[in-house]
């Protein structure tokens, strides 16, 4: 019987240069998609997914992202004297229960494997997930409740991959993939950012884990790699030379929305996946006779 998977980290103490000045005095994980931030969809995935405590590594300027997470007594006696009572009720379902959400500061960004390292205190000795909230998925179901069911197969370390063309791999984390179906096989190497011609394949990590508390102390000796930042990737290969790490090749799509493109991109698919705002949406994209621009 594997150990219950309760607690997500979630870290957001990343400077956001590729979106800056947006980012200049708010957090990239508060940018919205339709009108629900980053943060908060990553948080909806992890609750769906049966997690239980969620645990947020911030950095400065993150206040913001505390106060999402807690109630608005103002806002929400305004809404009820206004009868606004959808916009209440939905409201009051984002938020995680009282006593389940923790913040950590990472103080200075050093890379994503401080970050998750930042978490140890609060984790302890228990597997957890790790969600980057920058990279938003669309699956049915979510990403992480796609590992979960692959974990209480096999326990031991998750990775979500995805495919990217083989031109772009030398901008990811490339795994090795060993035996196995789509939705678990066993994992046997990774590399962060290869060259095209040493890629293992065409399988990227894509910004979702479950790992387990062994990582922390292989982070804590980890010395700077790739970017003079403190890389999760290499403390995952280590780990990889005593526990399993299995790969799902998940079902669904996903969007970097710590890039440009991908964060428009999804901006573009999530309203059109909204049934309020679909139609006007589309009436105002036909006004743009984008037809002669595509
Ligand atoms: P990124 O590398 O995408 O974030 O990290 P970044 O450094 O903020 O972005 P750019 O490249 O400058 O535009 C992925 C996730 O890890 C977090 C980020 O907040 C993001 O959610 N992160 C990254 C940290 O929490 N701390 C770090 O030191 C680095």
């Amino acid at each position: 019987m594997q150990k219950r998977v309760r607690t997500a980290v979630f870290p957001v103490a990343g400077l956001g240069t590729r979106f800056l000045p947006a980012t200049k005095a708010l957090p990239k994980e508060m940018l919205t998609v339709v009108d629900r931030p980053l943060i908060q969809y990553a948080v909806d995935e992890a609750r769906e997914a049966g997690i239980e405590h969620f645990v947020f590594v911030t950095g400065r300027n993150k206040g913001v992202i505390e106060d999402h997470f807690d109630r608005q007594f103002e806002l929400e006696t305004t809404l009820e004297l206004r009868g606004k009572t959808a916009a209440l009720k939905a409201l009051r379902q984002d938020l995680p229960s009282a006593g389940r959400t923790s913040f950590t500061r990472q103080q200075e960004p050093l890379g994503l494997g401080h970050a998750v390292w930042c978490a140890r205190d609060i984790v302890g000795n228990n597997p957890f997930a790790l969600l980057l909230p920058d990279m938003l998925f669309k699956g049915e179901p979510g990403v992480l409740k796609q590992m979960m069911d692959a974990y209480e197969e096999t326990g031991g370390n998750i990775i979500a991959v995805e495919e990217v063309p083989e031109s772009e791999v030398s901008s990811y984390g490339v795994i090795k993939r060993g035996e196995g179906p789509d939705n678990g096989f066993r994992l046997t190497g990774m590399v962060e950012k290869p060259k095209r011609e040493d890629a293992p394949s065409n399988l990227i990590i894509s910004g979702r884990y479950i790992l387990q508390p062994e990582i922390f102390n292989l982070l804590a000796d980890q010395p700077r790699g790739a970017g003079g930042e403190i890389q999760l990737t290499d403390g995952m290969q280590t780990l990889m030379h005593t526990q399993e790490f299995t790969g799902v090749k998940y079902q669904g799509k996903s969007f970097d929305c710590g890039s440009k493109i991908g964060f428009l991109t999804a901006n573009v698919v999530y309203a059109l996946d909204r049934d309020d705002i679909r139609e006007g949406f589309l009436k105002e994209l036909r006004k743009l006779d984008l037809d002669e621009q595509l």
